[in-house]
């Protein structure tokens, strides 16, 4: 392997900032010098849930075990702080920011202002506009799940287990974010495929328990006769099941509830026959996204997108599982 001496890294950055600075775009990712200890940036979307509070933990264990320095943020749900706080990350000198985008149009002046410092991003979990910004350009990779397979998995599981259930609630996630366009995207044209369901209502819950109770709550009113509930997270499919309960049905038995993340609670309810089926959704990013920045150090070609492996949860599985869920 070869490695470069620091004056040379040094003016090869200083040679790409200049250009930069000039105003001529860039088609490279910023260099990541070689060094014991870095200050890292992650810049996290919200802690609203226990699959963020997995992720932000993983990232900090992580760090902790190498000796870096973490600067963590928490934009609690405002793609506006969001950017604020990768723009205070730039300013802070950080070598390199991890980045979970709220929403994929929203965070990409956050994208192209840390390029523009000659601070590389990775992406976690969620991704950016692909038309707007591009892995191994401006922002050196995306880390996380396939977020359409997640969908397409739900529905295949569906498919096979309905039993003559086939009129479905869908709660998306946060609009305009990855996992809610992708998760749509793959379960709603693997259904479609499928034939012989049909959604009856598609809403935003935003990724949230509350008004994922409350968009259910209003949506079973509007259509009694639903028999499924496809919810893009658990938060939403838990908030679902206090619905279902208040309405007087049983969920499992009324109607099925599916989901997609795998912690505990939820891995849980399939156990206690509540949710139907869950997708993991694997948030334990923090060996994998730090020994991705290591390895790009080392001047390793980074692959522009690294796909987590995700578990799935029935009936068949979740009690053997549950001491394994996040
Ligand atoms: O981006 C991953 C999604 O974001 C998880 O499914 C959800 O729970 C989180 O907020």
């Amino acid at each position: 392997m070869t490695t470069i001496s620091r004056r040379t890294f040094m003016l090869a950055a200083t040679a790409v900032g200049a250009l930069a600075l000039a105003g001529v775009a860039i088609a490279e990712v910023p260099k990541l010098e070689q060094k014991d200890k870095y200050k890292v940036g992650f810049a996290q979307t919200e802690s609203n849930n226990p699959w963020r509070i997995a992720q932000t933990n993983s990232m900090k264990a992580e760090a902790e075990k190498l000796g870096f320095q973490l600067v963590y943020t928490d934009a609690a749900g405002s793609a506006a702080k969001q950017v604020a706080d990768v723009n205070s990350m730039i300013a802070q000198g950080v070598d390199v920011i991890f980045l979970a985008p709220r929403e994929e149009k929203p965070l990409i002046p956050a994208v192209m202002a840390a390029k523009k410092a000659g601070i590389p991003v990775i992406l976690l979990d969620r991704s950016v506009d692909p038309s707007l910004a591009k892995a191994g350009e401006d922002y050196l990779t995306f880390i996380g799940s396939n977020f359409v397979e997640e969908g397409k998995r739900v529905a295949e599981w569906l498919v096979k287990n309905a039993n003559g259930k086939s009129k479905i609630i869908e709660l998306e996630g946060t609009t305009g974010s990855s996992p809610a366009n992708d998760r749509k995207k793959g379960f709603d044209e693997a259904i479609k495929a499928a034939g012989g369901f049909e959604i009856v209502a598609s809403q935003t819950g935003d990724f949230a328990r509350d008004k994922g109770r409350q968009v259910a709550e209003a949506l079973l009113q509007a259509h009694p006769d639903a028999d499924v509930i496809y919810a893009h997270n658990d938060e939403m499919a838990i908030g679902a099941i206090a619905a279902l309960e208040a309405a007087g049905k049983v969920p499992g038995k009324d109607v099925l509830v599916l989901s997609i993340d795998g912690g505990k609670e939820a891995v849980q309810a399939v156990v206690d026959g509540k949710i139907a089926a869950v997708v993991e959704c694997n948030p334990r990013f923090g060996p994998k996204a730090f020994e991705t920045m290591m390895r790009y150090a080392k001047g390793e070609k980074i692959d522009p997108m690294i796909i987590n492996d995700d578990k799935f949860y029935d009936a068949s599985n979740a009690a053997a599982e549950l001491a394994n869920a996040y």
